[in-house]
């Protein structure tokens, strides 16, 4: 039995380039989706599987990211003073989440390297990644899933989302057998109905006719250890870069006695990626629309702005 998962790296160390130019001075894990930056939903939703200790991967000039997480023994002052309990209580939410940690990554080599960049501070056990850009509503959570399937398996487990064949090209492909749960190994209950698959391959953003599947590899993860010695194997890939998803590859057709194996989950819940122009507005219009205090006025106007619209 391997021990159990308390770990959590979030890679947010890239250049988000996608959002210029308001990610030049701000990070884009930092811009707010409604009220609280993307990268505390990521650590909410990491806190919620029982993940209490988290490694932000970060770079020079993302700061801010350290900042969102720390006391603000000022700010926290003045809210008191005024008595504002519930500013105050958001202020405190954030700074008392987890135990944070931060290694940097020097230089944006990809997704891979910045996995890479935590192997002393994960220290041998197994652990989680949830991407620092993209984040699964709350009523949809499946990390803990992913969790007791990596515990029961002793191998690695991605999380998939099923994709229209055309845009297999932008994700990582995976070649699925499926499997059912009572077949696996170990114990521990895994929700029903969750569709799991036995993973024989991968490859990153495949050419039209290379695709295994259009099972596509979404932003979480959690590895049996092994990945580092596989990652400081791993060649650069597509765009020069250390690609996660070769190194997932590799894993995927180890022995299980080398810490192999590679399963996955299929996701079929609400999902936001807040690195995209376009899905980020979706994600401020949904979260907006669901909020106690914001949404059924938010909903009144948004019918009103789309009926007003509509026919011009
Ligand atoms: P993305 O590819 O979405 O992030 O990586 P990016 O490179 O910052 O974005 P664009 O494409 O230029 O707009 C997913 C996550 O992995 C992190 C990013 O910060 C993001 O949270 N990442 C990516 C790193 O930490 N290091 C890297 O070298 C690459």
């Amino acid at each position: 039995m391997t021990p159990p998962l308390r770990k959590a790296v979030i890679p947010a160390a890239g250049l988000g380039t996608r959002f210029l130019p308001a990610s030049k001075a701000i990070p884009k894990e930092m811009i707010p989706v409604v009220d609280k930056p993307a990268i505390q939903y990521v650590v909410e939703e990491a806190v919620a599987a029982g993940l209490s200790e988290v490694c932000l991967v970060t770079a020079h000039g993302k700061e801010a990211m350290e900042e969102h997480f720390s006391r603000s023994p000022q700010l926290e002052a003045a809210l008191e003073k005024k008595g504002d309990r519930a500013r105050l209580a958001a202020v405190q939410h954030a700074s008392g989440l987890a135990s944070m940690s931060y290694v940097f990554q020097d230089e944006p080599q990809g997704l891979g390297h910045a996995v890479g960049c935590a192997e002393k501070w994960v220290a041998g056990e197994p652990f989680a990644v949830l991407l620092g850009d993209d984040f699964l509503d709350e009523r949809d959570y499946v990390l803990d899933a992913m969790c007791t399937l990596q515990q029961r398996t002793g191998g690695s487990v991605v999380l998939l989302l099923e994709v229209p064949a055309r845009l297999i090209r932008m994700y990582g492909s995976v070649d699925p057998t499926p499997v059912s749960v009572d077949d696996l190994p170990g114990e521990g209950e895994i929700r029903e109905g969750l569709e799991v698959y036995s993973l024989a391959r991968l490859n990153e953003k495949p050419e039209p006719g290379e695709e295994y599947s259009n099972l596509a590899v979404i932003g979480r993860y959690v590895f049996n250890p092994a990945l580092f010695e596989v990652l400081r194997n791993t060649p650069p890939g597509r765009g020069g870069e250390i690609q996660l998803t070769d190194a997932i590859n590799t894993l995927a057709q180890m022995p299980p006695q080398q810490g192999g194996g590679v399963y996955g989950i299929v996701f079929r819940g609400r999902r936001y990626d807040t690195g995209d122009k376009l899905e980020y507005l979706k994600a401020v219009v949904q979260i907006g629309a669901d909020r106690e205090d914001l949404g059924q006025e938010f909903s009144l106007w948004l019918r009103e702005f789309v009926d007003s619209r509509s026919g011009s």
